[in-house]
């Protein structure tokens, strides 16, 4: 071929090959606006989806304004080193977020390691005093009010906290006069257990062996035995009255102390149960006054932990059975914020823990908690939050929304109302049955 044909016939390829690269490119176009055509459609799609999600969350926003907002109050704990708080800034965030007001008094939370800070991120108020916290629909704190706080009830008030009435007249009478609905956290009642007191329970079980142990060093006072012995050295024996939340958790502690243990129960069905959750690690008996008699003269330490729910907890070890044991030997009455179950024990405070009589070192500090304010807020709110939500949304309501919650009613409008704490006060009882009358 000659130069001009090759260049001629090049030409006709070159524009064969632009005009087919040409289609390629235009169908790759056409192919490019299909799929931004299926873009926007997905773009519309999503969009509208939005739009609806947007609808969905308005439609919900309308309808948390249509149920309460409540204004509640976070007052701090003035029993003696009680440095626990009623709620955490993680619960606040929860109420918060649902549209609920939160009044928390400055520095509450400081002893359980939450700063006002804190509490100002979870979206609280931070007020000045008790009374700025005390003054709100509904009140949430840890341990009973004290003398200082009783004129800080008010009527048409929520009170949600432990108020332990049974082992405390006058702060029922004054619950009664005042007029407010008080909610028990240690009666709030669930398929037979109570899940307000349990956590509190494990948590002073696991306590009462760490401070019996303490107790029993030589220079507290105790008779210098090491629970968990040593080759050649017999361990310490540890007698648990009660084999409930308290006294299992004691008993754990002291079995990984290696202790000897003995737990004394008034529940078939219980000692069953604690015998498959020990096995012969645990030496079981059924609940006497004969075979405490026999046991207790030998403890090196010895746990109250029984539980009548709502009542006085039994006296199960008198005066002259206390002068039994050997000098030295220690006592903790967990059972104390029920009246305690031995009888020469008085409750104790955190700076004034134990005292000495016949001998025996006693401790009962009746909110034992207390001492680890870190675990035990975050623990007690794990529990209490989902009530503390339901009282928020729907106020009073709630109760008759949630049996476990009503079954922590003791007193309302004026009335004693828990059977249990009525039997105990039955002249307030009556007085109540006067105040619904008039
Ligand atoms: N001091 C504190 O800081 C503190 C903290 C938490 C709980 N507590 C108290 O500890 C006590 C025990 O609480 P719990 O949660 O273990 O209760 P629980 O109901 O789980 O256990 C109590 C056990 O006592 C048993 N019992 C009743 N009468 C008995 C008897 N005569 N002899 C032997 N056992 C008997 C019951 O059968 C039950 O198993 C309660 O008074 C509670 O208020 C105190």
């Amino acid at each position: 071929m000659r130069n001009e044909e090759w260049e001629r016939w090049g030409d006709q390829e070159g524009g064969l090959r632009e005009k087919q690269q040409r289609t390629t490119n235009n169908e790759q176009l056409t192919t490019n606006n299909e799929q931004r055509t299926t873009n926007n459609e997905q773009r519309t799609t999503n969009n509208e989806q939005r739009t609806t999600n947007n609808e969905q969350r308005t439609t919900n926003n309308e309808q948390l304004t249509k149920e309460l907002i409540m204004q509640i109050g976070v007052p701090k704990e003035i029993k003696d080193q009680e440095f626990r708080v009623g709620l955490s800034p993680n619960s606040v965030r929860v109420l918060t977020d649902r549209g609920h007001d939160v009044f928390v008094e400055t520095s509450a939370g400081v002893g359980s390691g939450f700063s006002d800070r804190d509490y100002q991120l979870a979206g609280a108020s931070i007020v000045a005093d008790a009374q700025a916290a005390w003054d709100r629909e509904l009140v949430i704190k840890v341990k009973e009010p004290l003398k200082s706080e009783y004129q800080l009830i008010k009527s048409e008030q929520i009170l949600f906290t432990y108020l332990h009435l049974a082992a405390n007249k006058t702060l029922t009478e004054r619950l009664i006069d005042s007029g407010v609905t008080a909610i028990a956290y240690e009666t709030v009642e669930r398929d037979r257990t109570l899940p307000l007191l349990m956590p509190m329970s494990v948590i002073a079980g696991r306590l009462s062996v760490q401070f019996g142990a303490r107790f029993l060093e030589r220079q507290q006072g105790g008779r210098g035995v090491l629970l968990g012995g040593i080759p050649g050295v017999a361990p310490g024996q540890v007698t648990i009255l009660g084999g409930g939340v308290v006294g299992t958790e004691a008993a754990k502690i002291a079995v990984g102390m290696g202790a000897k243990v003995q737990i004394f129960e008034i529940n078939v069905e219980r000692l069953s149960y604690l015998e498959s959750l020990f096995g012969s690690r645990v030496e079981l008996l059924y609940s006497t006054a004969g075979a405490i008699e026999t046991a207790v003269p030998n403890a090196d330490l010895l746990i109250g932990a029984v539980l009548i729910p709502g009542k006085n907890a039994p006296t199960l070890v008198n005066r002259s059975l206390v002068a039994k044991m050997r000098p030295g030997s220690v006592i903790v009455d967990v059972a104390v914020d029920q009246g305690g179950c031995i009888e020469t024990l008085h409750p104790t405070s955190h700076s004034q823990p134990t005292y000495v009589e016949s001998g025996v070192v006693h401790y009962g500090v009746p909110n034992m908690p207390g001492a680890v304010p870190w675990t035990a807020t975050q623990a007690l709110n794990n529990s209490t939050l989902p009530y503390v939500i339901k009282l928020a949304d729907l106020g009073i309501e709630a109760l008759d929304t949630d049996p476990a919650l009503a079954m922590g009613l003791n007193v309302n409008q004026h009335q004693l109302v828990h059977p249990v704490v009525k039997q105990v006060f039955p002249d307030l009882a009556a007085r109540t049955a006067e105040f619904s009358l008039a």
